[in-house]
């Protein structure tokens, strides 16, 4: 997939209220099109992310012979194949930015009678893919990288075995690409953590029909197991709404509610850290859709003092970082992070590229090799590289809201990967954001 570059030209100023509401949650989105293309019978997908990320999921299910109608934008109709009725794609399967779609694939292609190639853009094609070829070869699956890295030939006709895996770090992806081998290999395959990740897989595997046991930081389910069709509403994506928060906590004039976004307590660190700091932030639960709770959130702008963020939130922040080093730009005194070297393989090294453009805009800001160090205080007006970074281009239009002057953001376009429509929103909720390019 190729972009046309395009910039931002973000703030100064902003006075951020009102409502705002925000698109279908990204992990859950991808696995509601993996589970219903696997499963029998045809699904329905409500709410579901309509950005380029998981197009890629169902562009690369379509390439295996899965039908899946589109309604309207965010609602899809999948004709499961079932467990074994995928077919083989005509070429090299692209997951353009997408490390969700091409780890948590493998775990399904892994099982399959026909051989597979998965590849992506450039900043895919750097990211480390041992940590989930690794244990599917512990399962009997033969999977190829390229140095531990893109493309992935994954040899299919391979007999899975249930296997037992003890993880060294936490990592939604991983334990959900072997939970999916686990449904096509025989007998019990179980994933232990160090600390929770994201359980987004365990609580769909349920709504479509497939018991996931939990015991400590163990999960675990039976396989062969065959996914019945179900009907998945997604959330808003707590991801996506974090920029939200931040630009009502920094540049609010009156309280912001955010409707309808997803609460998974394994997704909303930033909030319980967010607090720590000094913040205002209300969770009004709503609805529970399918195991996943909801709930607006509301934010009131909020002076906000730097802390050590504590390790035990790294887990369930590990996308709202971008996030929290814009607050903390602009919080009184020093905030630390630390624990989070993982942040160097996200879409883009999120401690090289935050500390630069935060440097960029006369914040100090220290890359550590797992973390940072900010010291909030004064914001000028620059430019930054956002590095096709979505979540860093997004923190960066927050904090312009605090900055002298105005901030121009490079290489903005890849936000469509997970917040389509970014832009507008964040004019809508008092944002100063022009396009361009
Ligand atoms: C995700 C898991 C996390 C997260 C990513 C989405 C998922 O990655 O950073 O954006 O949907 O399972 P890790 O599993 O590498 O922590």
């Amino acid at each position: 997939m190729t972009r046309a570059a395009a910039s931002w030209i973000a703030g100064p100023g902003g006075e951020v209220s009102g409502e705002a509401s925000v698109p279908g949650d990204k992990s859950i989105s991808h696995r509601a099109v993996m589970l219903a293309a696997i499963a029998d019978g045809t699904s329905e997908i409500r709410g579901f992310l309509d950005g380029e990320d998981c197009r890629a999921t169902v562009a690369a299910f379509e390439a295996m012979g899965v039908s899946i109608e589109r309604g309207a934008a965010d609602r899809l109709v999948v004709h499961g194949a079932g467990l074994r009725g995928l077919r083989a794609p005509d070429a090299a399967l692209d997951l353009g930015n997408s490390g969700t779609a091409m780890r948590l694939l493998a775990g399904i292609l892994c099982a399959q009678a026909f051989d597979s190639i998965l590849i992506g853009d450039a900043s895919l094609m750097r990211r480390p893919m041992e940590r989930v070829a690794a244990p599917l070869r512990r399962m009997g699956a033969d999977v190829r990288s390229n140095a531990g890295r893109p493309p992935l030939t994954i040899v299919g006709g391979r007999t899975l075995r249930g296997t037992a895996h003890l993880l060294d770090a936490a990592s939604a992806q991983v334990k959900s690409a072997i939970l999916l081998a686990g449904l096509h290999a025989g007998g019990r395959t179980s994933v232990t953590e160090p600390r929770p990740s994201r359980d987004h897989t365990e609580r769909m595997l349920g709504t479509f029909g497939v018991p996931v046991t939990r015991d400590g930081g163990t999960v675990s389910l039976r396989g062969p197991a065959a996914l019945a069709a179900a009907r998945i509403d997604v959330p808003g994506d707590f991801s996506s709404a974090a920029f939200l928060v931040v630009a009502a906590l920094i540049a609010g004039v009156a309280p912001l509610v955010i409707q309808g976004v997803g609460v998974n307590p394994t997704r909303t660190g930033l909030v319980e850290v967010l607090r720590l700091m000094g913040a205002d932030i209300r969770l009004h639960p709503t609805a529970d859709l399918g195991g996943e709770p909801v709930a607006d959130v509301e934010v009131r702008p909020s002076r906000l003092r730097g802390i050590a963020v504590p390790h035990q939130y790294v887990e369930s922040m590990i996308d709202e970082f971008p996030a929290l080093f814009a607050a903390a730009a602009v919080a009184e005194g020093e905030t630390s992070v630390t624990g989070a070297a993982e942040l160097r393989v996200k879409e883009s090294d999120r401690i090289a590229v935050m500390a630069n453009g935060l440097a960029a805009l006369g914040v100090r800001a220290e890359a550590l090799p797992d973390g940072i160090r900010i010291q909030g205080g004064p914001v000028t007006g620059g430019m930054v590289e956002s590095h096709g970074d979505h979540r860093v281009a997004m923190a960066f239009a927050v904090l312009a809201a605090r900055a002298f002057a105005p901030v121009v953001i490079r290489d903005v376009q890849y936000v469509a990967t997970s917040f389509p429509g970014f832009a507008a929103t964040a004019r809508g909720v008092g944002l100063a954001l022009a396009e361009e390019g």
